[in-house]
């Protein structure tokens, strides 16, 4: 069982790598938020993380920094301390200042950074990650062979 689970789980990784993703993201108030952290910005009343303030819902990435530490702007370039997450999809994840979303360079390999439509990022990510997702795929075909051979 535990093998048939990561063996599901590097499919799972393969299937998520190769996917092609398009540069144009659509606006949504959780761009540049970390997966990991959407639980704590679904509140409706969200805590800047150093405990200094607080901010509703409907201002986050709403391009007007309330939290000097940049909370609630992830996703804009209105705090000059936010951090803005890539996905990064094919390739790994990456942070950068939210001081360059919408700055006109293409920062992330997923162009993600650049939303508002005056530049257009190619997405790169997929040369990127592409030596990592080669080995992946050596490891798990020495694994399903594995497999083989056991039964
Ligand atoms: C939160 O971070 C900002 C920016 O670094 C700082 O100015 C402020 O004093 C901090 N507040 C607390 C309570 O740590």
């Amino acid at each position: 069982m535990k093998q048939r689970l990561s063996l599901m789980y590097l499919s799972f990784i393969l299937i998520i790598s190769s996917r092609e993703s398009s540069s144009s993201i659509p606006s949504n108030s959780f761009i540049g938020i970390p997966p990991q952290d959407e639980d704590y910005f679904k509140r409706e009343i969200i805590k800047c993380k150093n405990g200094s303030k607080k901010f509703t819902k409907a201002q986050l990435n709403d391009d007007f920094c309330d939290c000097p530490d940049g909370t609630d702007e992830p996703g804009t370039s209105a705090c000059p301390l936010g951090k803005f997450y890539c996905k990064n999809i094919g390739h790994a994840p990456s942070f950068l200042y939210s001081s360059r979303v919408n700055d006109g360079i293409c920062d992330c390999c997923d162009g993600s950074d650049e939303y508002d439509g005056k530049v257009k990022c190619p997405y790169t990510c997929h040369e990127a990650g592409k030596v990592a997702m080669e080995s992946l795929k050596i490891k798990i075909k020495v694994y399903q062979e594995g497999l083989f051979y056991e039964e």
